[in-house]
């Protein structure tokens, strides 16, 4: 049975709307922010190549401004990542984050979303960690540390018995083994801060970040 035959997330139809441009696009940027005054570029790198989402880490004391800039300028489907608790979602959606991501199954943040009405993606390596989540209205997860928890092969043992669940590897994942991945109609969309990421930014610029990022789209599609 094809994986397309199914709702890539219960709930709203903004949610399914998401889920399915985010499928579209094919790639979760992941941006740690340590200088608010890099955003812009972030921003235009990605629009550049037609890329509409971004997940801000809290993983930086900058996270909820990051997220704040980049829902006001409006340009970007803005997340937030690294979300651990419950607090930490409601500050990121405060700031204007659409969106969740966990690392891990955190049972509060999932009830909250799901009470309002906000897509979150969490964090789901076994079995039981994606049966429980699928209590949530979940049908799209997050699988990192892709690369030590099994890689590809992993994801396509699960998706068997999850033949409904989606996936979106991250961690490891880069431009030499992205196309595997997105080979694989279980898999939503790759993840990470190979996409884009402040410090190639400060090193090299957003023309080279622009040009990196135009062939990795070049070879998606
Ligand atoms: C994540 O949280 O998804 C990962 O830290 C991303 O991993 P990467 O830096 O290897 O892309």
């Amino acid at each position: 049975m094809s994986h397309y035959q199914f709702d890539l997330y219960l709930g709203g139809d903004t949610l399914k709307e998401r889920i399915n441009q985010l499928k579209e696009e094919k790639l979760l940027p992941l941006y740690t922010a340590t200088d608010l005054s890099l955003l812009k570029d972030a921003e235009e790198v990605l629009i550049k190549n037609n890329l509409n989402f971004i997940e801000v880490t809290y993983r930086s004391g900058l996270a909820s401004e990051a997220i704040k800039y980049l829902a006001d300028s409006g340009k970007l489907i803005v997340g937030a990542g690294t979300v651990r608790n419950i607090q930490t979602a409601k500050n990121a959606i405060a700031h204007g984050a659409r969106f969740i991501v966990t690392p891990g199954l955190c049972e509060e943040v999932l009830a909250f979303c799901q009470n309002e009405n906000i897509l979150c993606i969490p964090g789901a390596v076994t079995p039981s960690e994606i049966l429980l989540s699928m209590q949530y209205g979940v049908r799209t997860i997050k699988f990192f540390p892709a690369n030590i928890y099994g890689g590809l092969r992993a994801i396509q043992a699960l998706k068997e018995p999850f033949f409904d669940i989606n996936f979106i590897p991250t961690g490891g994942i880069n431009d030499q083994n992205m196309c595997e991945y997105l080979a694989d109609e279980a898999v939503t969309a790759v993840g990470g801060s190979f996409i884009i990421s402040e410090n190639d930014l400060i090193k090299n610029g957003k023309a080279y970040s622009t040009k990196k990022l135009e062939r990795i789209v070049e070879k998606i599609n």
